[in-house]
């Protein structure tokens, strides 16, 4: 298929050999809305076999659509970066720093200078662009459960949300556990480091930030996340640097394009979604 008509759909548009400047993490927010599950799955050879094998063992079409938006959107922003069609992009995984298995961060297999992180929950994907490692992560405020995830907060975290108002402790919650799956995403390591031993903060107060960045050069940001979500980013960055984050959510609920797409016809494995994605409750005030 036309990769301009691609990036018609799913509204990427960096230019072609675009890099993020030092210190700067470029986020996207997409939804992977009916038309772009069409999309998708009209296009899912763009796919490596791997990925697809991965989304028909999903065990519902709307994880399918999600997974295969998210791929297609990622893959079509890292070519347009590299100047290549989205299904030559190839893709690794880094050796995990716990284990020196390949099974740490998703990797570019031969670009170094440009560092990608995938996130979905439920319908939303969040990916971050950026010159060094990043972690990124979003999650549905509503699909959380506060005893147990409070159960893995860092004691300084538990600390920290139970001295709230009642009323604002999921909101906390919710948005410490994006920092910190985002930090550990970085890292790599994912939730194979217990999450109890990890203090990312709440990010509530300016120490946070500070103490965080002080101690091994990592950044964490809060991202402005659609109505329902929250969202972080963990960016590696060198000491003293100033990070800067641009969310480009043009496509966060795109409409169909105007001039309808003329997709290459190929064989559909999967079945279309019936059921309309529910719409998410949005966070408390805080
Ligand atoms: C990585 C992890 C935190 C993702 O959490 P999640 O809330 O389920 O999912 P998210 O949507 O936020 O992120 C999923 C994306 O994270 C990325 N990812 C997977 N493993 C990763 C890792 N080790 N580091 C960074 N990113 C990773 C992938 O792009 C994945 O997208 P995909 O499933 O579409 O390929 C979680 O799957 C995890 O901790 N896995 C265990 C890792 C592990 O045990 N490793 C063994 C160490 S010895």
């Amino acid at each position: 298929m036309r990769t301009e008509r691609l990036h018609q759909h799913l509204g990427l548009t960096p230019r072609t050999g675009y890099r993020p400047a030092a210190g700067h993490a470029d986020v996207w927010l997409l939804r992977a809305a009916p038309h772009l599950a069409a999309v998708a799955r009209e296009n899912i050879t763009v796919l490596s076999p791997e990925e697809q094998h991965r989304a028909r063992e999903l065990p519902t079409p709307h994880g399918q659509d999600t997974y295969l938006v998210a791929h297609l959107a990622l893959r079509t922003l890292l070519g347009k970066c590299l100047g290549q069609p989205p299904a030559q992009v190839a893709l690794a995984r880094a050796d995990c720093p716990l284990c020196q298995q390949p099974h740490g961060r998703p990797a570019l297999q031969h670009t170094s200078g440009l560092h990608f992180s995938l996130s979905h929950a439920r319908d939303q994907i969040m990916i971050g662009l950026a010159r060094t490692p990043i972690g990124v992560d979003i999650e549905a405020a509503d699909r959380v459960r506060m005893e147990t995830l409070i159960r893995r907060l860092h004691p300084a975290e538990h600390t920290a949300i139970k001295a709230l108002p009642a009323d604002r402790r999921r909101d906390a919650l919710v948005r410490c556990w994006t920092r910190k799956e985002a930090y550990l995403k970085g890292l790599g390591t994912g939730l194979a480091t217990p999450p109890h031993q990890v203090n990312v903060g709440t990010g509530l107060t300016r120490h946070d930030e500070d103490e965080l960045a002080d101690r091994n050069g990592w950044t964490l940001t809060a991202v402005t996340a659609p109505a329902g979500y929250a969202a972080s980013l963990a960016l590696l960055v060198p000491p003293g640097t100033r990070v800067r984050t641009t969310i480009r959510t043009r496509a966060a609920h795109p409409g169909p394009p105007r001039r309808p797409l003329v997709a290459e016809h190929r064989p559909n494995p999967y079945r279309r979604i019936k059921t309309p994605p529910r719409a998410p409750e949005p966070l408390r005030a805080g």
